[in-house]
């Protein structure tokens, strides 16, 4: 849970500085910092009389074990599968204990500090006190200093902390201090954060080759035009939903991209009947609004492709609900998304980290004055989102909080869908990592993208129907404008689930390439997990029909999918599919995936991963084939 640069010492004796006071314990080292993040210099001792919000991280309760409860409830063969937790018993399961509470309060009011200005956060997942940056260094055993980035930006911060032994198994870390998330610079010399998630250009985002020219409406149309009725016969749906007022399926946007009303309304005309006269339920999360200002494919391409397939899918009977988060000036991250829809995520080890997440209300010139989402919003039991980071883009500490809500919302029987990336082994926009961790147009590393390296969510890569060929043959992996984002993770270890799948793929076609170039460990997670089609979606934007390519489609396609799944096991008064992973990677359900085995995803200077029977590091298991997979979850208690 921590990342690289930071060691943690237990048993460093600091008696000797303590003596003048009444102490319970002696210090002990906390954190220490073994470098200084590239592009920031110490400037200067902070000033004693400043003050420091000094946040105190408290350890969360059974965080350790939060993989084996959700195997619990989600694995087909587990006695527990589909008893999904309440919101409240995850944040009660999670919450810090009382006792840690008491540990840190006591110290800090043995060592003066007056209880009144001690503040416990609601889920008690932190303690704040306002403290000057004198009372700090004595209560740390520390010095702070300002920081002075190349941009100008400033930072207090510290070489390391001590806290005393008792107190230390109750502290996760201690903030402000020796954290510098503010450097996660996304590729060398461009500071990049993660609530830019929803500007034209960053991260994943669908590519268009143009206008389509000629009428679409036919089946033998599918290796150059894909419409609903390739996709509906391509994964075997034909279903018309009935328990609609108990389901429900969202997608994720990031303001300022949007969708336009005219645009489903054309959509629907061609494509979708039923949809004449519909719109999508928008949620608007931190200020967020369907913003018709900026238009163009850079600002309505994936909020249009998202919301055409995802409502023409489900059809016009299920409701689709559009969270739309973020407003013009801040935008969000996918924590702040995550904060909205559980308020236990708000103050989850610190909180967020607002060098790269957005904070509000934002007193920015036309920002959104209202308050942060918190808990405000109720999950859907689909949740598709096509944006996505690179895993080195944030650090290790950042991605695994983000990892570890994704496992709380599939104990509360979510399922949490993401593109899995269009560059191949290559992070967006074709950057690959260097050596020494940055990525740039000509690094030679492999680069894998986040979340899709989170065990927690289900990341979905991208097929096409081949030239020539009809939805009746073999699909293979997309390489018409994209390459489906698959590989290893280089933060995250490989789950129990896919353990059988990913051995057999790496004992049995082990890729050929240099194990400086990828995660060859075979500990590793692999993605993505499943995939579905990604190339030559006919799509209204802006007025006119544009042919669009990507893993953006691949993802809300899919979520419909699963999302039909849910309605057949609600009409009979099941519980909902949740995390799906271990179910899907379950022998029960070998060969319900239609296994794709050609094509590859080059990237990095290499061709990439290439496809095989089974599990792949491209494709993954393969696209869902509605029809048996809905068969075989009616199975399933
Ligand atoms: C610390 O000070 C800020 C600014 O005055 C205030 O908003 C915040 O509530 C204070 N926090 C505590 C724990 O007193
Ligand atoms: C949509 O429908 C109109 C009217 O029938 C037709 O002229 C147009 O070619 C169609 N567009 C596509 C992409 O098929
Ligand atoms: C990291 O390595 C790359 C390529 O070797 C180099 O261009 C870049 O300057 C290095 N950056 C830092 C901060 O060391
Ligand atoms: C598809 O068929 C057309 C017409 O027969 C031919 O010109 C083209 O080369 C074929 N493309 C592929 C990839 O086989
Ligand atoms: C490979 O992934 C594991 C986590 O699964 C990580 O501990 C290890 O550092 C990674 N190796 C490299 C070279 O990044």
């Amino acid at each position: 849970m921590r990342p690289f640069f930071f060691t943690l010492v237990a048993s460093i004796s600091y008696g000797l500085l303590t003596a003048a006071e009444p102490l319970l314990s002696p210090y002990s080292l906390h954190e220490k910092r073994t470098s200084i993040p590239a592009g920031w210099s110490r400037s200067r001792r902070h000033e004693a009389t400043s003050i420091l919000p000094l946040r105190f991280a408290l350890k969360q309760s059974n965080i350790e074990d939060i993989g084996s409860y959700l195997y619990d409830i989600s694995h087909p063969n587990s006695p527990n599968y589909g008893n999904h937790w309440s919101a409240g018993e995850v944040a009660s399961k999670f919450a810090p204990g009382d006792e840690s509470v008491s540990a840190v309060r006591d110290w800090l009011v043995g060592s003066g500090i007056e209880a009144e200005r001690i503040r416990v956060s609601p889920t008690k997942g932190w303690i704040q006190l306002n403290a000057t940056v004198e009372e700090a260094e004595q209560l740390l055993r520390t010095e702070y200093h300002v920081y002075s980035h190349q941009t100008g930006q400033d930072h207090i911060a510290c070489d390391a902390y001590h806290l005393p032994a008792h107190v230390q198994p109750h502290v996760d870390f201690v903030l402000p201090s020796v954290h510098f998330d503010a450097k996660l610079s996304r590729r060398s010399g461009v500071e990049g954060s993660a609530r830019e998630v929803g500007q034209p250009g960053y991260g994943i985002t669908p590519k268009t080759t143009g206008r389509v020219s000629t009428e679409v409406t036919e089946l033998e149309q599918c290796d150059e035009y894909i419409t609903p009725i390739c996709l509906r016969t391509l994964y075997s749906l034909e279903y018309v939903p009935l328990a609609t007022e108990k389901n429900s399926f969202a997608v994720v946007e990031y303001t300022p991209q949007a969708y336009l009303q005219s645009d489903l309304q054309l959509f629907a005309q061609n494509y979708s009947q039923d949809l004449i006269g519909k719109e999508p339920y928008m949620v608007s999360i931190d200020g967020g609004y369907a913003q018709t200002e900026y238009q163009g494919f850079d600002y309505n391409g994936e909020s249009d492709l998202d919301l055409q397939y995802g409502m023409t899918l489900v059809t016009g009977k299920q409701q689709v609900t559009l969270y739309q988060a973020g407003d013009m000036v801040e935008g969000a991250s996918f924590n702040n998304f995550l904060d909205a829809i559980d308020g236990s995520y708000c103050t989850f080890e610190g909180g967020d980290d607002y060098s790269q997440d957005s904070e509000y209300p934002d007193t920015e010139p036309g920002g959104y004055l209202g308050p942060q989402a918190c808990g405000t919003v109720t999950p859907a039991y689909v949740i598709s989102t096509s944006y996505g980071y690179d895993e080195a883009d944030l650090t290790p500490f950042y991605a695994e909080r983000q990892c570890a809500e994704y496992a709380k919302l599939g104990l509360m029987g979510i399922t949490i869908l993401y593109s899995s990336g269009d560059d191949g082994v290559a992070g967006n926009d074709d950057y690959c990592l260097n050596p020494n961790g940055t990525q740039t147009a000509d690094g030679k590393i492999f680069n894998p993208s986040f979340p899709g390296t989170c065990p927690y969510v289900t990341s979905v890569g991208a097929t096409q129907v081949n030239p020539n060929s009809t939805v009746f043959e073999p699909e293979s992996a997309c390489e018409q404008v994209i390459y489906s984002g698959g590989g290893f993770s280089n933060y995250f270890a490989m789950p129990e689930y896919q353990k059988e799948a990913v051995d057999y793929y790496l004992t049995t076609y082990p890729p050929q390439y240099p194990a400086d170039i990828w995660n060859s460990t075979g500990m590793s997670r692999g993605f993505p997990d499943i995939a579905a089609n990604g190339a030559n979606y006919v799509v209204a934007i802006d007025g006119e029909f544009e042919l669009v390519y990507g893993t953006s489609c691949s993802s809300p396609v899919s979520g419909a999918i699963f999302t039909m799944i849910n309605d057949a096991r609600l009409a009979v008064g099941k519980s909902p599919i949740g995390f799906i992973n271990p179910t899907i990677y379950s022998s029960e359900f070998a060969g319900l995936f239609n296994d794709i085995t050609t094509g590859t995803n080059p990237g990095c200077g290499t061709a990439g991963y290439n496809t095989a029977p089974g599990w792949d590091p491209v494709t993954g298991l393969g696209t869902p084939n509605f029809a048996k997979l809905v068969e075989k979850w009616l199975t399933l208690p």
